[in-house]
């Protein structure tokens, strides 16, 4: 009864490794160690280093450590490198995505977590938006995650899978407990770089866009911190474990915050008035992108714990922080 989680050593995944331990679950990692650390998760916990693209391997892990679930992170998540490289973003995120569905219906895994994204939905005319929106991503990134979602679909038809396909939105913050973190140094998310220029890591802060059909003219995100995510996941996987049904849902909390705000706030917690210059659009960032957030909470009764965004911002951090002192 162990659960396999790819790309468990990387940022959501690290966090998800710690959460089944806290409930006593048995879990085996699999993580290329692409862009994951070792050091992120505890060393009593099984970790392989190897690919979910090598079928061998997972047949192996399947065998070896009796997996029944799996819960799937590994991939590549920055959307213009998706732009620049979209065969590596439709390798890693697909085809490896189809061997590692396809090793799992061969070995009998019933339950299978996948993590997609907001970006399925492109350019949102709707905000919220709900999960019957139209799928029109508009990066490879996004369709690579969508083309996963369609396989995910078409393979829980013919064979005995049954899976949750978690949508995130923008996720952030860090574990409260300071275990792990978002560890990239070249990470490209708003509240990580934001961090960063609090603390003197990078030089400035480009605020991409001043004039969107918004408030202050300024992108909104629904921002979620990674702990609620991984909690949802949990749930998720105790939902397929009872018989329940394959579904769909979005992981958001429904509230836009502008970058203008999400900045305001990281001065606020960092104590540091650092200067953000505004910089032209950058491509593909819809205007906004808020979660229709109901259906999870209906279907898991998740109720999120720290739907804040200062304890996102002071999270985050405390572990940028954490990361600058130990250099
Ligand atoms: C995107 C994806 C999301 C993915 C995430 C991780 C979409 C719609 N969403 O989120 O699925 O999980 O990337 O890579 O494609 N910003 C700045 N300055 C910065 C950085 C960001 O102004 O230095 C702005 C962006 O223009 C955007 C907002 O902050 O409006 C959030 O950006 P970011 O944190 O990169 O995430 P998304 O692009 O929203």
């Amino acid at each position: 009864m162990t659960v396999l989680v790819t790309g468990g050593a990387g940022y959501i995944g690290s966090h998800m490794v710690h959460e089944l331990r806290d409930h006593d679950r048995a879990v085996v990692v699999l993580d290329n160690l692409s862009t994951g650390f070792r050091d992120a998760i505890p060393d009593d916990v099984p970790f392989v280093n190897g690919d979910i693209g090598d079928r061998d391997l997972v047949s192996d892990i399947i065998t070896r450590f009796n997996v029944t679930s799996i819960i799937h992170f590994a991939g590549s998540i920055v959307v213009p490198e998706s732009v620049t490289d979209p065969l590596g973003y439709y390798l890693n995120n697909t085809v490896k995505s189809r061997t590692l569905m396809a090793v799992a219906v061969d070995m009998g895994v019933k339950n299978f977590i996948f993590s997609s994204t907001a970006a399925v939905y492109g350019m949102s005319e709707a905000n919220p938006v709900f999960e019957d929106a139209p799928l029109q991503p508009i990066s490879p990134y996004g369709t690579s995650k969508m083309m996963t979602e369609l396989m995910l679909r078409d393979t829980s038809v013919a064979h005995d899978l049954q899976y949750v396909v978690l949508r995130y939105f923008n996720v952030a913050g860090a574990d409260p407990k300071g275990r792990c973190g978002q560890s990239s140094p070249n990470a490209t998310h708003l509240i990580k770089v934001a961090n960063q220029v609090a603390l003197g890591q990078r030089e400035k802060l480009s605020i991409f866009g001043k004039d969107y059909p918004t408030e202050d003219g300024t992108c909104l995100r629904d921002y979620i911190h990674v702990t609620d995510l991984v909690k949802a996941h949990k749930l998720a996987l105790d939902y397929l474990a009872a018989g329940g049904e394959s579904q769909i849902m979005n992981c958001g909390y429904g509230k836009g915050y502008s970058v203008h705000e999400v900045v305001s706030m990281v001065r606020a917690v960092s104590d540091v008035s650092f200067v953000a210059e505004m910089a032209e659009r950058r491509q593909g960032d819809p205007a906004a992108l808020v979660a229709g957030a109901q259906k999870i909470k209906d279907i898991l009764n998740w109720s999120p714990e720290l739907a804040d965004l200062e304890t996102i911002v002071r999270h985050a951090f405390e572990w940028e922080k954490y990361l600058n002192d130990r250099k």
